[in-house]
């Protein structure tokens, strides 16, 4: 079985080796991927209204890019912050463990080798790199999702220390205790919006790869 129709069911496999709609991404990794864009937005754009109440530097964020409550500032950015942290917890653990469990995570995303990303990054600044084929993902995806699925482990872990420390004392302490997960948690964000702004900008030059993460083929 090849490594892109491994997560396929066995009508997905028909269609594979009757013409050309291969499956590229099962419907768990859809669906948890467009959920997590939800969950994403919500917690970021009220995590920048939480920040702003208490800055950890010298710049806050512009109000009008937040959501939350506009009269006190924070209880409403509050509220939406933790409905849409199950959200982004329960649809991680699941995304998480069906690409261990399932071999995806090994087969899409490993090897990462420096030499292979260096020569990929080169190809795609001179436009020179393929996306003929998108079951299989270039050294530079690789390395760009794996990194974002461990900044979206730091980000919930750090997040947790931030919300009980006393609960999770040993956990905060990895982070340096309540101050430094706040920092941890800040750049966990800072890192997963880097990655947006190329992952979206991506998208939308490879219009057949926001196709394919919609409609599986
Ligand atoms: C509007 C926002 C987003 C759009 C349009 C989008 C689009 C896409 C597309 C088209 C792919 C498949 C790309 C390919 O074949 O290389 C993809 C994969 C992926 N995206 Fe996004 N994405 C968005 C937001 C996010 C967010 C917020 C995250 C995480 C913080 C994320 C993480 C990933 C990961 C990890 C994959 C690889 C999934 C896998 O193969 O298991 N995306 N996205």
């Amino acid at each position: 079985m090849s490594s892109e129709t491994a997560d396929a069911k066995p009508t997905d496999l028909a269609k594979v080796s009757s013409g050309p709609a291969v499956v590229i991404h099962p419907r768990w990794v859809r669906v948890t991927h467009w959920i997590n864009v939800i969950a994403m937005f919500v917690m970021i754009t009220s995590g920048w209204r939480i920040y702003n109440a208490s800055p950890l530097f010298s710049f806050t964020f512009p109000p009008e890019i937040t959501i939350g409550d506009a009269l006190d500032g924070l209880a409403g950015a509050l509220l939406w912050h933790f409905a849409a942290m199950w959200l982004l917890a329960v649809n991680g653990v699941i995304y998480v463990a069906l690409g261990l469990l399932s071999g995806r995570f090994r087969r899409k995303l490993l090897p990462i080798r420096p030499s292979e990303v260096i020569r990929d990054v080169r190809a795609a600044l001179t436009g020179k790199l393929s996306h003929h084929d998108l079951s299989v993902y270039n050294a530079v995806q690789r390395l760009l999702y794996a990194g974002v699925i461990v900044a979206g482990v730091v980000i919930v872990l750090s997040g947790l220390s931030i919300w009980k420390p006393v609960q999770f004392q040993e956990l905060a302490a990895v982070f340096g205790g309540y101050d430094g997960a706040r920092f941890v948690h800040f750049f966990a964000m800072a890192t997963i919006v880097g990655f947006l702004l190329i992952h979206v900008t991506l998208a939308i030059l490879v219009p057949k790869s926001l196709r394919a993460m919609i409609l599986g083929r």
